[in-house]
């Protein structure tokens, strides 16, 4: 519920802004008042007075509206919500985001706010890769911007794959999330999720079969009880979560680095699968077969362990570290073993034999190995284990 809370909604000139309206509904329904705010090119789309009417609530459009200034100034206004929301969010909008631009109403807003700010970006699949707009998201994502999306899909413009807006009631929980008054409230999680990739020269890489879906889980679980969540993520096929703060990397060094400049956390949750081994050396040049029989030597080296790293002792260990345990036989005494070595509080260990289709799947079968021994968990989906697991995370933090 988001009973009492004020939203900013700010629409973006896409035609994704009718979505946007029923965004409104569902939020009132959910007990949240919404102050809608619409661009230039956003009215083109949609109109002030749908928006007004579906609020309930007096629409903005212009900077320069003598009489709300007089009412209300734009300062006060980016600051009496308790989230500003921004959807759809074009490519426009997140590239004048990204550079500080402030030259209409709502990029003042953005400008001018003291509260989080979470975008649902929509656009053509084109637009969303160019590397221009990976640049800007890369950077409001370092800036502290939540995303909720975009997803793959068809558009309306015809072609497809990602850069739809996400649904409605997809950005309605993420700003739940976001919002979130649960137990968590206060406390910074880092979670680790997905596959490393480590190149074997421009075009090749050493990589393994994660999808990331269950640190997406446990990163969604964690900021639906209230946690400031950094989920640090390899290229993994699972969608991100929304309402947390999103680094994408590549490789293991990637991750530690970004792990270790998300720190100080209250917990670190790694659920990575982290590739062992790096090329050293990699070639500049693809490497060719020489039709020789004989296959080119890979020289390779151990990743760093970013686990172990997080839990040595030190003034930054988060309070709780909780580690993961891929294994195919002697599940517990495995986990058991690997708790000690790495140093962590918990080891979440689970069965990955081929068989048990867990790798990859919507569902898992986990062994909870903590400091008083091993408790096996019933096999359920992975949302489910998120939130079992965010749960007795809140339980160790409190
Ligand atoms: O050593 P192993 O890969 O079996 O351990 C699994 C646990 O260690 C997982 O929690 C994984 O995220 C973490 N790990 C890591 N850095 C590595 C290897 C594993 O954080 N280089």
């Amino acid at each position: 519920m988001l009973n009492g809370k004020r939203i900013l909604l700010i629409f973006g000139g896409g035609i994704a802004a009718f979505k946007s309206l029923d965004l409104i509904r569902r939020l009132r329904e959910q007990g949240a008042s919404v102050t809608p705010v619409l661009t230039r090119a956003a009215q083109e789309f949609v109109t002030p007075l749908s928006a007004s009417a579906l609020a309930a609530e007096k629409v903005y459009t212009d900077l320069f509206d003598l009489t709300d200034e007089a009412e209300m100034g734009h300062i006060e206004l980016s600051r009496a919500a308790d989230l500003v929301v921004v959807a759809p969010a074009t490519a426009d909008l997140m590239a004048k985001m990204a550079g500080g631009h402030a030259d209409d109403l709502a990029t003042t807003l953005l400008m001018a706010t003291d509260k989080r700010v979470l975008i649902a970006p929509a656009m053509n699949v084109r637009m969303w890769e160019h590397p221009a707009t990976q640049r800007n998201a890369a950077q409001l994502r370092a800036d502290g911007v939540l995303f909720a999306g975009p997803v793959d899909g068809s558009m309306a413009c015809g072609e497809f794959g990602p850069g739809r807006m996400s649904e409605p009631m997809e950005i309605l929980a993420a700003i739940e999330a976001a919002l979130a008054d649960g137990p968590l409230k206060g406390r910074h999680v880092i979670v680790t999720s997905g596959p490393t990739h480590e190149p074997i020269d421009p075009v090749r890489y050493i990589a393994n079969r994660s999808s990331g879906a269950q640190g997406s889980a446990i990163a969604r679980a964690l900021a639906g009880l209230g946690a400031r969540v950094t989920f640090v993520t390899g290229p993994a096929t699972a969608p991100r979560p929304g309402g947390v703060t999103v680094v994408e990397v590549e490789t293991a060094q990637q991750m530690l680095d970004a792990v270790k400049s998300a720190h100080p956390a209250d917990a670190a949750i790694c659920a990575a699968a982290v590739a062992d081994w790096h090329v050293v050396n990699q070639p500049e040049s693809k490497i060719k077969k020489d039709g020789s029989g004989t296959i080119p030597p890979l020289d390779l080296a151990e990743n760093p362990d970013i686990l172990a790293q997080i839990s040595a002792k030190g003034p930054d260990r988060p309070t709780l570290v909780v580690g993961f345990a891929a294994e195919t036989d002697d599940v517990i005494a495995n986990a058991t073993a690997k708790r000690a070595r790495k140093g962590c509080d918990w080891i979440v260990a689970n069965d990955v034999r081929p068989e048990t289709g867990i790798m990859g799947g919507s569902e898992n079968a986990v062994t909870v190995v903590t400091a008083d021994g091993a408790d096996s968990w019933p096999r359920m989906s992975k949302d489910q284990v998120a939130m079992r697991l965010a749960t007795l995370v809140a339980e160790a933090l409190s």
